[in-house]
């Protein structure tokens, strides 16, 4: 069976579920956090090398104040307890998105969490974080611009690879995205990253995404047919 190398994930429906329930939305953020520590195991455990999770995105601030600190306390919980098997495991954390305009304190979580897994083999966890992708190809613009004014860099050598570094973590093309929650879209997730990635919709709600689903999508993977632009050969 052919593993992807990337997998992505945007983590959906984590309010639906909880609004299904009767239940605050916050309880399917906390409900989804333990779902993202089940299946990132088992994705690893599976042979993914690295994993991309959207967690937060920039648009994400629109929600109301009441949501967006409950998820940034989330994080921080998160980040200082529960992330533990993965570091255990030799999992490296990495962030992608902006720092502006995060809680200090989140930034702290995020930044000790990174340092201590810095040296970690066995896989990456990539959480986006305060993340969108428009924001990512700007972001690079910029830092690419600087350095060729400082004469860092030449145009010329711009080129795909070159590129890569300068997005938020040089990482491997996505090989497979998976949607949760029934919506058909990849909003704001990894759009230079995302190139030639197979897609997998699912209706089930983040909460419920379970490891059993996680093999289907790997069975369903195996049988996808990538062609990269080319004619297969018999
Ligand atoms: C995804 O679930 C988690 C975040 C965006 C932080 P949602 O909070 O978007 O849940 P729905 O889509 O409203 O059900
Ligand atoms: C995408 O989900 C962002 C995350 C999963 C963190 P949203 O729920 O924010 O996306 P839209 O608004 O449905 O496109
Ligand atoms: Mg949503």
């Amino acid at each position: 069976m052919i593993v992807p190398n990337h997998v992505a994930i945007i983590m959906d429906g984590n309010g639906r579920w909880a609004t299904k329930r009767g239940k605050e939305r916050s309880f399917g953020h906390l409900e989804g956090s333990k779902t993202l520590e089940k299946i990132s195991l088992y994705a690893f455990k599976k042979g993914v090398k690295v994993l991309s999770v959207y967690a937060f995105s920039c648009d994400n601030f629109k929600r109301s104040k009441e949501e967006v600190d409950y998820l940034m306390n989330l994080f921080i919980k998160m980040f200082k307890t529960k992330m533990k098997k993965l570091k255990d495991k030799g999992i490296k954390i990495v962030f992608s998105g902006r720092k502006e305009p995060l809680r200090e304190d989140v930034l702290k979580a995020m930044d000790k969490i990174s340092f201590d897994t810095k040296n970690n083999q066995n896989g990456i966890l990539n959480i986006c974080l305060n993340y969108g992708g428009q924001e990512e190809l700007i972001d690079a613009s910029i830092k690419i611009a600087n350095d060729i004014n400082t004469n860092k860099i030449d145009i010329e050598n711009i080129d795909k690879e070159l590129f890569n570094k300068y997005l938020y973590n040089d990482l491997p093309v996505i090989d497979l995205l998976i949607r949760t929650s029934g919506e058909l879209r990849v909003s704001d997730f990894m759009l230079y990253q995302m190139a030639y990635a197979e897609f997998y919709f699912t209706s089930t709600l983040f909460p419920d995404f379970n490891e059993e689903e996680f093999d289907k999508v790997l069975d369903a993977y195996d049988k996808r047919d990538r062609r990269f632009g080319s004619i297969k050969e018999n």
